[in-house]
């Protein structure tokens, strides 16, 4: 198993990649002053609002919001993830990714190792088994799969008795141990321990780089329960594993679209039937985190639902779940199938061009979600008006801006006979209830965050804070006062921290600075906003001389502020400390003064 990649590699990687070069092979880039522009590639528009700046390292859409780093873009727009965009990159300026050994260094050994290989080892021991047991071949033929598929998905079967997997791989406690850490082994109330598999068809659940992480079990008769799930476990998360993509990956790595299926057995069916992009939860509801995998493979879903109740159920909630997931550029379909059918019902009965024509006939997201709304009101009376509008505020409000939010409106308007300004009147003030408005008064286009809208403090040290982060080598060889490092005001410890940040790695890029800081306490998560914030200084600006300025201003103001306090007091006494401190206050306020001129 490959080791981690080493921070620093990946810093250093970062650091020397030319992100106007990378993305100049991607898409068209316009100079523009000391930017460059071009139209988003994340979203329709035919005005170029995607802005790279190469000082900062970033990129940003101020049509959509979509901006990151040169690896954020990479992970986006060739859909990777994140080894892989820094494995791209690397391989770009010719560069080997360096793996930490576990046993050259002092790195400590992943404490899933041992489990991901003990499943790994119980996946082969299943195979072998299957190979072995010709009532198990028998049941998979006869529910029309070919050896080759079995082979594809690496299927294979756990004999029925309770101690396969505990003999072959439970020689020691240790051992023992980490079997019922990986779920393959349970215990009873007794304490005796048993495998939790036995006599089912095992499927394997392989995470994003084909590891073995779980298991899903099916009886080859009518026992109970019909399917038993790995449990959660260290490596093993229900709400993130999607079974069959990594496979579905192995065929095309990004396909035009990905469907969504119920069960295990649609997913190897439809595969049988060369349908090779389908993908399954384990049992479980979709999540978000789910649909954000699957966006980073594709740009549509297509979700397939039994057209029974529950499955209606399901599909209203994949749909809420899809909602802040749509960015512009991406969509979502249903298909809902008759009751009683399945995908693998219905492609062993109809072949895969059945299936196909039936996905031919998906509904677009808008049009199930307003068909939904229309069900559960009447248009004919004001009232039911206004309660569409009220059962589509938090859907809609759940939808990222962009087109597809406004396009949604409209339809949504134009179905229940309301222009789309009545619309998002209603859907702004019926009921009365305070939420943010729909349609926002200001034009569409998402304004520039600004600093003030991030945070609430002190302009000029948010300035201070501005300068450094978006040209660290600013702070080269200034001198940090005493003064400044004590006052308590909010943002003044990340100013120092991102300070004396740059002063380390002057040549840092902006991006990456915003990054490594964006955990700070002291405000932190708002790094990112400032990056864009215009300080309307000429290129040619001394930002070293405006950095030092606007520090020495901070302190001064400050120590004015708390000089007016005391002289305030001064009416009613002052104690002899506060009357030195007076002094002292007077004293640097002078130095700073005189240092300036
Ligand atoms: P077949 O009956 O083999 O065609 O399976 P199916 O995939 O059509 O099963 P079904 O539609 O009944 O279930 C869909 C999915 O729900 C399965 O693939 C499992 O992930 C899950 N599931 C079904 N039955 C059970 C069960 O009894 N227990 C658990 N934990 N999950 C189940
Ligand atoms: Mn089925």
């Amino acid at each position: 198993m490959a080791g981690r990649i080493p921070q620093e590699f990946i810093n250093d990687l970062v650091d020397r990649a030319d992100i106007v070069e990378i993305l100049s092979n991607r898409i068209q880039l316009k100079k523009a002053g000391r930017e460059y522009k071009a139209c988003c590639p994340f979203h329709n528009e035919k005005t170029p609002s995607f802005t790279v700046s190469p000082d900062k390292g970033f990129y940003h859409c101020f049509g959509c919001g979509a901006h990151g780093t040169v690896v954020g873009f990479l992970m986006e727009h060739d859909r990777l993830e994140f080894v892989e965009a820094i494995e791209e990159l690397a391989s770009f300026y010719g560069l080997e990714v360096p793996r930490e050994n576990s046993r050259g260094s002092t790195a400590p050994v992943s404490p899933s190792a041992p489990l991901l290989e003990l499943l790994s080892q119980a996946g082969e021991l299943y195979r072998e088994q299957l190979r072995e047991t010709p009532a198990a071949i028998d049941y998979l033929k006869q529910r029309g799969l070919t050896g080759q598929t079995a082979a594809d998905f690496g299927i294979g079967y756990a004999p029925p008795g309770w101690d396969f997997v505990l003999k072959k791989l439970g020689g020691t406690d240790d051992k023992r141990d980490d079997l019922l850490k990986a779920g393959l082994l349970t215990r009873n109330e007794d304490g005796r321990i048993y495998d939790r598999f036995r006599g089912r068809i095992m499927f394997p659940i392989r995470d994003s780089r084909g590891r073995v992480v779980g298991f899903g079990g099916r009886v080859t008769d009518d026992g109970e329960p019909k399917y038993l799930n790995s449990p959660e476990t260290p490596v093993f998360h229900k709400g993130r594993e999607l079974y069959g993509l990594y496979e579905a990956r192995q065929i095309e790595r990004n396909p035009e679209r990905l469907l969504v299926v119920e069960g295990y057995m649609d997913v190897v069916a439809l595969a049988e039937h060369g349908i090779s992009n389908a993908v399954a939860t384990l049992g479980t509801a979709t999540t978000a985190e789910h649909l954000q995998r699957l966006f980073r493979v594709t740009r549509e879903i297509v979700f397939c639902f039994d057209g029974d109740a529950a499955g209606r159920k399901a599909a209203w909630r994949a749909l809420q779940i899809s909602l802040p997931e749509l960015r512009d550029g991406r969509q979502v379909k249903f298909l809902f199938l008759a009751d009683g059918e399945d995908p693998d019902s219905v492609v062993r009965a109809g072949g895969a061009a059945e299936f196909q024509a039936r996905l031919a006939a998906s509904q677009p997201l808008s049009e199930y979600l307003i068909e939904h709304l229309k069900e559960a009101t009447d248009l004919s009376s004001l009232d039911g008006q206004a309660r569409l509008a009220e059962l589509a505020r938090p859907l809609i409000s759940s939808i990222p801006e962009g087109v597809f939010r406004e396009l949604l409106l409209d339809k949504l308007a134009g179905e229940v006979g309301l222009s789309a300004a009545r619309l998002g009147a209603l859907l702004t003030d019926s009921a009365g209830r305070a939420t943010a408005p729909v349609r926002p008064a200001a034009p569409a286009r998402p304004t520039q965050p600004t600093a003030a809208a991030a945070t609430g403090r002190n302009p000029l040290i948010r300035r201070a804070i501005c300068l450094v982060l978006q040209q660290p080598a600013a702070a080269k060889g200034l001198e940090l006062k005493a003064g400044l490092r004590e006052l308590p005001n909010p943002g003044i410890a990340l100013l120092i921290d991102l300070l004396e940040a740059a002063q380390e790695n002057p040549d840092i890029k902006p991006a990456r600075l915003a990054d490594e800081q964006a955990a700070h306490p002291d405000g932190g998560s708002h790094l990112t906003a400032l990056l864009l914030q215009d300080l309307h200084l000429e290129p040619s600006s001394d930002w070293s001389a405006e950095l030092a300025e606007t520090l020495d201003a901070i302190l001064q103001q400050e120590l004015q502020k708390r000089f007016q306090r005391l002289a305030r007091k001064a009416a009613s006494g002052l104690t002899e400390a506060e009357k030195q401190e007076m002094r002292a206050l007077q004293q640097e306020i002078a130095t700073l003064h005189s240092n300036k001129s």
